[in-house]
């Protein structure tokens, strides 16, 4: 097997930026990251009206800890709360809010209840965002907060067990979940009317005070899918307008009702085959039998190269974004069901994993590429890019050379917020990192929900490592590790 080094096992800056150079040609780090207000990473941005007041974001990140009834629990709050605390200006959708009860992807997921007090509980949400700021020191200036509107599409569950829901055929997807006919497709009408439940969410955070809202579109969830349905018929389907159309639609909708509501997507910029653990090693590679076979299901995947993305739709969908005035993107690339190694590179895989089929240091270039030439082609959009908790020590690094060239807007955190949110403030402040609190990609936090527990940080972070769901995970793990023979 190839084992690739971590980041975090370079000793010295020399060592990492020579693994960086080796890996990725184009790219370099900065030697001193500078904290205080001169910093790169600590100047703001506009966007959409919005003044955000330093480069940090903090990814969506769901915790599979909601009541069933839709509504945060102490868990979410608490989570909510450190992401304000982190001093990151942008909190980019908290986390997925389900637009109805069908397309949550857990039953634990926050989504439109339209039978309880959808409202206060995201009263409740931004005001944690917002005290857990300003206990931290900061001030209201520059922090603009979004709420994610998702629906789960092919990966809903909503009681627990799968209930697909999807726009298209896909003979691998459909393999793996056990669809063997249409019965799980979606029709247009159903389509169209989960238009008025974007919009509804939409009131309700407008309502509740959040700054913009996210109308997702990536990780192979509804709006991902239907960006990438060709194998569709009918009007949401096939052409580019007409995968396009849904999007638009809503993007449409909620305008009209909310007219000052600024509006911004995350989707996944880019894609590739979906992958399996090879059958001895374990180790990723395309889900195919025939090495000719064409992939016509992705959304900016390659169609004869199972590994290379091909970014000519999804720039065209960002001129679509910017047609419709929406200037806030977020870049993630692929599905943590089909490409994990892709989507949230991690030296250990979750378990439905598999072994990383390239370094993951490869994988994060491949997001801060993509991000690089979107915005280098569209330089008025505002990018968020994804990737960076893999770089552990090196993060800010990399993270304040591709700011300070205008590679990227600002960098988001996904898994390194989980455990070590204020990993901002210290960069910010130009204080060394707690080298205790990087997030060593183990990821435990997707294993958890992968087997039907709730998500957190189990490994590093004493509030879930009490629990007993760390126990339980720990078996887990034990029994379910890849191993090379
Ligand atoms: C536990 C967990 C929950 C996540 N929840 C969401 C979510 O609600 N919405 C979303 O767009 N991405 C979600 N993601 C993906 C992250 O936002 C991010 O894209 C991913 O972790 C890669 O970034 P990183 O390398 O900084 O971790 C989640 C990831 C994890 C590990
Ligand atoms: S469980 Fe903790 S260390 Fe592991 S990937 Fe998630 S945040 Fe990182």
């Amino acid at each position: 097997m190839t084992s690739y080094t971590p980041p975090g096992h370079h000793k010295t800056f020399a060592a990492f930026r020579d693994h960086l150079r080796a890996v990725g040609p184009s790219f370099d780090a900065d030697e001193d990251v500078l904290g205080g207000p001169d910093g790169a990473l600590a100047q703001p941005f506009e966007a959409s009206g919005l003044a955000i007041g330093n480069r940090f974001a903090m990814h969506p990140m769901e915790g599979w800890d909601g009541t069933r009834e839709g509504l945060p629990t102490a868990h979410t709050l608490r989570r909510w709360r450190r992401f304000g605390q982190s001093g990151a200006k942008l909190i980019w959708g908290g986390e997925a809010f389900a637009v109805q009860s069908d397309g949550r992807a857990n039953p634990n997921q926050l989504y439109l209840n339209d039978d309880v007090d959808v409202l206060g509980g995201l009263r409740a949400l931004l005001a944690e965002v917002r005290e857990g700021h300003a206990e931290a020191g900061f001030d209201r200036d520059g922090l603009v907060v979004g709420l994610q509107l998702t629906h789960s599409g092919r990966w809903s569950r909503p009681d627990g067990p799968p209930v697909p829901r999807t726009v298209q055929r896909h003979p691998i997807l459909d393999r793996r979940q056990g669809i063997t006919d249409d019965a799980a497709l979606l029709t247009d009408d159903e389509l169209a009317a989960l238009v008025p439940r974007y919009v509804r969410a939409a009131e309700l955070a407008a309502a509740a005070g959040f700054d913009f809202v996210d109308v997702k579109a990536c990780h192979g969830y509804l709006l991902h899918e239907v960006l990438a349905g060709r194998a569709r018929g009918g009007a949401y389907g096939g052409s580019f307008e007409n995968r396009t159309r849904l999007f638009v639609e809503i993007v449409e909708g909620i305008r009209a009702a909310c007219p000052g509501l600024p509006i911004g997507c995350r989707v996944s910029l880019a894609d590739i085959h979906p992958h399996r653990p090879n059958a001895e090693t374990r180790i990723g590679e395309p889900d195919r039998d025939d090495p000719n076979a064409r992939y016509e299901l992705g959304f900016g995947a390659d169609a004869t190269d199972p590994t290379a993305f091909d970014l000519e739709e999804p720039l065209r969908f960002l001129g679509l974004c910017q047609g419709l005035g929406i200037e806030l993107i977020n870049q993630t690339l692929s599905s943590p069901y089909w490409c994990p190694h892709l989507q949230r590179p991690a030296s250990y895989p979750p378990s439905d994993g598999y072994l990383p089929p390239e370094d993951p240091l490869r994988s994060v270039l491949r997001h801060l590429e993509v991000v690089r030439t979107a915005k280098h082609l569209l330089p008025d959009l505002r990018f968020v890019g994804t990737g960076y908790t893999y770089l552990q020590e090196w993060l800010p690094h990399l993270a304040q050379a591709e700011v300070r060239q205008g590679h990227v807007d600002s960098v988001g955190l996904g898994r390194m917020a989980l455990i070590y949110p204020d990993l901002v403030r210290d960069v910010l402040a130009g204080r060394p990192l707690d080298r205790r609190r990087i997030c060593r990609t183990f990821s435990d936090c997707t294993t958890a929900p992968r087997n039907g527990m709730l998500s957190g940080c189990f490994p590093l972070d004493p509030y879930y490592k009490a629990m007993p769901e760390a126990q339980r995970l720990r078996e887990l793990k034990r029994m379910t590790r890849p191993r090379i023979s």
